[in-house]
C-alpha cells in the first residue's frame, strides 16, 4: 500500500502538522543525566534540523555540577554523534542550536536556585528575545518530581493566568504506586494546571503507536470486526534482548511490572481496546482510554495468582553476547526476587470486550527484540473443509509490528497450490517501503507537542492511577506468593515454560514473531 492509495479525507487527518511552536525556553532539570544527552537534545536537534523550532528559542540545563556553557555544549555535542539516529550529524545546524544551549548550576531541592533560574530566564528572554513562555522538563531522579515543581511554583515559573504558557514535563515513572502517584499528583497539580502537566509515556510518541487510532477509526474494514463476536483473544509484546545492563540500581525496585507493564504496555492496550474517541482532541481520546481501565474490575487474587506469570533471567548467551544472570547484575541484590518478566491475562468487562482474554507480556534478556500487538480472530466454521483438512482451519490474525521493521500483516488462509489444503498465508503492509517519509523518534514528537501545549499522548493523572490500581493488585497477590515461585528462564528464551502455559491450557499460543522461525 503506498500513502497515495489512501481515501482523500484520511490523508487530511494525517497530513495535519504540528502546530508552529511559539518562543520558548525549555529548562532541562536533570541536564548531565542519561536521558537529556541520549534523547532529549537529539531531539531538539531533529526538530532544529526539520525546522520546527523558531529562532527565538533557548534550552537552560539545570544541574548540580558546576559546567560553563562551553563545556555543556561540547558535552551534548559528543553525545549527538554517538546518539543521533540520523547520521552524519549536521554541524551547521548544531552549532546553531547549540548557541542557544545554557547552563545552569543549582541543587534541584534549594529553593533560593530556582529564583535564580527566574532571574536568569528573566534576563534571557530580554537579551535573546524569547518571551515568557517556559517549558520545564523534569529528567530527574523521581524523587524531586514534586519538589521541583513545588520550587517552581514557588519562584512564580508555574502556570499563570497571564496568557504566557508555562509547562511541565515529567518523566516516568509517575510513582511507584497507586497511593504515591496520587500523592504525585496532588503535588503537581498544586504547583502547575493540569492541562500545563505533559507526563511522558514515550510509548505514545512512536508513530506506529499513533497510527493505531488511524489504523482502527480511518477504515471501515477493521471496527466492525474488533469485538467480542469475531476476535477470540488478543496478545500485546514488548521483548527486549538487552539485560538491565548498568540500570540495576533503578531496575531492582521497579521490576518489569513498573517499568514496563503500567506504562508502555497498558497504553497498547488501551489504545487497542478502546471505543472510538467522540473527537480527535486530547480529552476525548484520553476519556476513551480511562474508560477501558475503569472496565477492568480489580481482578481476585485467586484469578491473579492463576493469570499473572513473573519470572527473572538467569545467565545465558543471546547470539554470541554472554548476559549474567539477573542476580549478578551490577547494583542488584544477590537474593533479589525482582520480575524481569511478566505475563498477564486481563479482561475487560464491557459490551464490546466481555469475554475476550488481553494477554500482555514484557521482558529482558529475550530471544528478540519486537512490539507487536497480535489479534487472534476466532476460527471460521469447518463445514466445507473438515474432511479435507488434516487439523482445524487455522484462525485468521493481523499482526501489528510496533518496532522494529513496522509493519501490519494479515494472516488468512490460502489454498496451497497443486493440493487440496489449506495454508496460512500472510499479507503485509511495511512503512519502510509504504511512506517515503522521515520517521521521527518518539521524543521529537513528544517535545513539539509539549511545547505548543497538546496534550493527547501524554498521560493524564486519572490514568495513572486507572493503571497503577491494576498493577498495585498484581504486585500485591506476588507478596501473599511463596518467593519459591518465581521461577527462572535462560537468556535468549521466550520467557518460562509457565508463560506459555498461561495460553496453552486455553488452547491458545504465543504468536511468533518473524524472528523466532522454530
Ligand atoms: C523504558 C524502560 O521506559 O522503556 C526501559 O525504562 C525499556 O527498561 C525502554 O528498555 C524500552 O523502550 P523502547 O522504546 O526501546 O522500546
Amino acid at each position: 500500500m503506498s500513502i497515495s492509495n489512501l481515501d482523500p479525507e484520511c490523508l487530511q487527518i494525517m497530513s495535519k502538522s504540528p502546530t508552529k511552536v511559539p518562543p520558548t525556553a525549555a529548562v532541562i532539570f536533570g541536564a548531565t543525566g542519561d536521558l537529556t544527552h541520549r534523547k532529549i537534545v537529539p531531539a531538539f536537534y531533529h526538530l532544529a534540523k526539520n525546522d520546527l523550532l523558531p529562532d527565538d528559542f533557548a534550552i537552560i540545563g539545570f544541574a548540580r555540577r558546576p559546567k560553563s556553557d562551553e563545556e555543556f555544549r561540547k558535552d551534548l555535542g559528543d553525545a549527538l554523534e554517538k546518539f543521533s539516529h540520523t547520521k552524519p550529524v549536521d554541524q551547521a545546524i548544531w552549532k546553531k542550536l547549540a548557541e542557544r544551549i545554557y547552563y545552569f548550576q543549582g541543587e534541584l531541592d534549594d529553593p533560593k536556585a530556582y529564583q535564580k533560574l527566574a532571574d536568569k530566564l528573566k534576563k534571557l528572554s530580554q537579551s535573546e528575545k524569547i518571551g515568557e513562555n517556559y517549558l520545564f522538563y523534569l529528567a530527574t531522579a523521581p524523587d524531586y518530581f514534586g519538589q521541583a515543581a513545588q520550587n517552581l511554583a514557588a519562584a512564580g515559573l508555574a502556570s499563570r493566568p497571564d496568557g504566557t504558557r508555562h509547562r511541565l514535563i515529567v518523566e516516568k515513572p509517575f510513582g511507584e504506586d497507586l497511593k504515591s502517584a496520587e500523592e504525585l499528583n496532588r503535588t503537581v497539580q498544586g504547583a502547575f494546571a493540569e492541562k500545563d502537566i505533559f507526563r511522558i509515556d514515550h510509548y505514545l510518541g512512536k508513530e506506529t503507536v499513533q497510527n493505531l487510532i488511524y489504523f482502527r477509526f480511518a477504515n471501515a474494514i477493521y471496527e466492525p470486526l474488533w469485538n467480542r463476536r469475531y476476535i477470540d483473544h488478543v496478545q500485546i509484546t514488548v521483548a527486549e534482548q538487552v539485560g538491565v545492563e548498568s540500570r540495576g540500581g533503578y531496575y531492582d525496585h521497579a521490576g518489569a511490572s513498573r517499568d514496563m507493564l503500567q506504562n508502555h504496555l497498558f497504553q497498547l492496550f488501551t489504545l487497542t481496546a478502546m471505543e472510538p474517541p467522540a473527537s480527535l482532541d486530547a480529552e476525548s481520546i484520553r476519556d476513551e482510554k480511562v474508560k477501558v481501565l475503569r472496565s477492568i474490575p480489580t481482578p481476585s487474587l485467586d484469578f491473579l495468582q492463576k493469570n499473572v506469570i513473573r519470572a527473572q533471567y538467569g545467565g545465558g548467551f543471546i547470539g554470541n553476547k554472554a548476559i549474567p544472570a539477573y542476580r549478578q547484575e551490577e547494583k542488584v541484590a544477590h537474593d533479589s526476587l525482582t520480575e524481569t518478566f511478566v505475563a498477564a491475562r486481563f479482561e475487560i468487562d464491557n459490551w464490546r470486550w466481555s469475554g475476550v482474554p488481553f494477554y500482555l507480556r514484557t521482558g529482558k534478556a529475550l530471544a528478540a527484540q519486537f512490539t507487536e500487538i497480535n489479534i487472534i480472530f476466532k476460527r471460521p466454521p469447518e463445514v466445507l473443509f473438515a474432511a479435507s483438512a488434516d487439523d482445524r482451519l487455522r484462525r485468521n490474525s493481523l499482526r501489528i509490528r510496533i518496532q522494529p521493521n513496522e509493519s501490519i500483516s494479515l494472516n488468512f488462509n490460502a489454498k496451497v497450490p497443486g493440493k487440496s489444503e489449506a495454508e496460512l498465508v500472510e499479507m503485509d503492509f511495511l512503512y519502510k517501503s509504504g511512506f517515503d517519509h522521515y520517521l521521527p523518534e518518539a521524543y521529537e514528537r513528544l517535545l513539539v507537542d509539549a511545547l505548543v501545549g497538546e496534550s493527547t499522548l501524554f498521560t493524564r493523572s486519572d490514568e495513572v492511577e486507572q493503571a497503577w490500581r491494576l498493577v498495585d493488585a498484581v504486585r500485591d497477590s506476588w507478596r501473599k506468593q511463596n518467593a519459591r515461585d518465581l521461577p527462572l528462564y535462560a537468556c535468549g528464551s521466550m520467557g518460562p515454560v509457565e508463560a506459555d502455559l498461561l495460553l496453552e491450557k486455553t488452547g491458545r499460543h504465543w504468536i511468533r514473531p518473524k524472528e523466532i522461525s522454530t
